[in-house]
């Protein structure tokens, strides 16, 4: 099979392809920029941006466990006006689809960076309400359906930019937090976000983490990520960017069948600032190998 058609349509745009770079792990884009030709990603997704500057957790800050990566990051970022003034003008110069992950500490500080995006040349908002390494916002309107309907309807107010929202994986019921995105306005679903999780050291009885817990992702996650997105996509009809320990070709495809129109690439940008690339190229090869001629046709194909 010549030619295999890698591109996907999701809210309203044609992506070059499914593979979508991951907040938190491939910083504000231009860095990786230098390693490889960020255009060829489907979308990129930039590290979480609060109202004010923050400087995230005490160190350290992340550690590997089998099969994965635990951090505690904190949402490390400069705030939204510096990221506007100073980062946006320059990712904007490249073609790809940029996604503004968000965070805020109440309803209204969401809706004020959230107005702060209007009319910037920005794809889509990510709502991260599912970030389990901060005190306040983030995972705490994540768990509970009722304080999620209420988010996104008031910021589903605010703008009418398309609208993400990141759910967490730890929950009762993930579907039960999704169906509240859905009826409250999102555009789309992002799943999953890390587990929580922590390390300690034997010998000193320490925890290894400067905040003690952090959020686990990696390989390790990635049964329970295709679970989630497999249950969520039966149940809403908004579409899915599906993640957690997305690390080759063949992983991607798995989500795409389990219901993903887009896969999220997080922990594999740690271990190689290619990732991205080889796992959109692996995906191709999967569908030549396969005589799939569009990647889309992958989408929610699950045979039970
Ligand atoms: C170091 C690190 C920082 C992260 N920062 C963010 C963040 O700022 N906002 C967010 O929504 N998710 C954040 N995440 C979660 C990832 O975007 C992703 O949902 C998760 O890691 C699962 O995917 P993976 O297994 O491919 O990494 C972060 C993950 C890591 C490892």
């Amino acid at each position: 099979m010549n030619s295999i058609d890698m591109s996907v349509d999701f809210l309203g745009r044609k992506l070059v392809n499914p593979i979508v770079a991951a907040s938190g792990t491939f910083s504000f884009g231009m860095e990786h920029s230098e390693f490889m030709d960020i255009e060829q990603l489907g979308a990129l997704t930039v590290k979480g941006i609060t109202v004010d500057e923050k400087i995230g957790n005490p160190p350290p800050r992340i550690t590997e466990t089998p099969s994965g990566v635990l951090n505690s990051i904190g949402l490390q970022n400069p705030g939204i006006d510096y990221f506007i003034d100073n980062i946006l003008p320059r990712l904007s110069q490249y073609s790809v689809p940029v996604i503004i992950n968000i965070s805020g500490e109440s309803v209204q500080e969401y809706c004020q960076i959230v107005r702060k995006l209007e009319n910037q040349p920005i794809f889509a908002i990510e709502l991260n309400i599912s970030c389990p390494n901060v005190d306040k916002g983030g995972i705490e309107f994540g768990t509970s359906s009722q304080s999620i309907y209420n988010l996104v309807k008031t910021v589903r107010k605010a703008t009418d930019i398309p609208l993400i929202v990141k759910l967490s994986p730890n929950v009762t019921d993930i579907c039960e937090m999704a169906i509240s995105c859905e009826q409250a306005g999102a555009d789309a679903i992002c799943l999953i976000n890390t587990l929580k999780g922590m390390a300690i050291d034997a010998k000193t009885r320490r925890p290894i983490l400067g905040n003690i817990v952090g959020g686990l992702s990696g390989p390790a996650i990635k049964p329970v990520a295709l679970r989630m997105v497999w249950e969520v996509s039966r149940r809403v009809e908004i579409p899915l960017i599906g993640m957690g320990g997305v690390m080759d070709g063949q992983d991607a495809a798995e989500f795409m069948i389990a219901g993903a129109t887009a896969v999220g690439v997080g922990t594999a940008n740690l271990v190689h600032p290619y990732a991205c690339e080889n796992i959109s190229l692996q995906l191709k090869d999967f569908c030549r190998e396969n005589n799939i001629s569009c990647v889309s046709s992958l989408i929610g194909t699950l045979k039970y």
